[in-house]
């Protein structure tokens, strides 16, 4: 499974860029609204820091708009993948923007059904809302099997990128059910880089060490 940064902040791009784990990153406007920049300045920031896919949304709601939007959004970066919402004027747009060889990452899909519409419309990638649907007491994670599931069953190449990931174990039952791609905040990463055992293990490794220089040189 690839893991992907769903954030607009520049600065957690670049940590986890220099992990060497990061191979794309979502934004979405209310992320985008959060860093209170221009958007074409911060999709271009990005687009240099990381080489692959960079979802950026659509905000028009009528299919013509979201092509038209789509296709100057993609002048920002030769990675920039257009992010479309799962709506009737969306699926058109998506037909459109693919056809031209625009990838198109639909959004706000919460049922396998929009899974499948968005696929065969041409989405490149499909974005099931894993935290918004255990928001109300439903299965997001069963969403992404099923989405899963269908896809592989009947062949179709649209990636799935499970995304609203709420904490480590969201990102690691999304990569059991088969997602392609995870989303994931930058608080969510720094907690699966984060184990108790591992900050004590280290310590005690120190501390033994320590104890073993100033036993073998004792002026230390
Ligand atoms: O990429 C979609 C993601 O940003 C939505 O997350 O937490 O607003 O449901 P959330």
């Amino acid at each position: 499974m690839q893991l992907y940064l769903d954030t607009a902040n520049i600065d957690e791009i670049r940590e986890v860029s220099e992990w060497g784990i990061l191979s794309g990153v979502t934004t979405n406007p209310s992320l985008l609204a959060r860093e209170g920049r221009d958007v074409k300045d911060v999709i271009e920031e990005i687009a240099e820091l990381v080489a692959g896919p960079i979802s950026v949304e659509a905000i028009s709601t009528r299919a013509e708009d979201m092509v038209a939007e789509g296709r100057e959004l993609v002048k920002l970066g030769d990675n920039v993948a257009v992010k479309i919402p799962m709506i009737p004027e969306g699926l058109k747009a998506v037909a459109r923007l693919s056809a031209e060889g625009i990838a198109c990452n639909v959004t706000l899909v919460f049922s396998s059904g929009q899974a499948l519409l968005a696929a065969r419309a041409g989405a490149a990638f499909v974005s099931p809302f894993v935290g918004r649907l255990d928001d109300i007491g439903a299965d997001g994670i069963g969403l992404v099997r099923d989405v899963v599931e269908v896809f592989a069953y009947h062949d179709i190449e649209t990636s799935v990128i499970a995304a609203s990931l709420r904490h480590p174990r969201h990102v690691m039952e999304s990569a059991l059910a088969g997602s392609d791609i995870a989303t994931v905040p930058y608080g969510v990463l720094e907690s699966m880089v984060a184990h108790p055992l591992t900050d004590s293990g280290l310590e005690r490794f120190l501390s033994d060490w320590e104890s073993l220089q100033r036993a073998v040189k004792p002026e230390i």
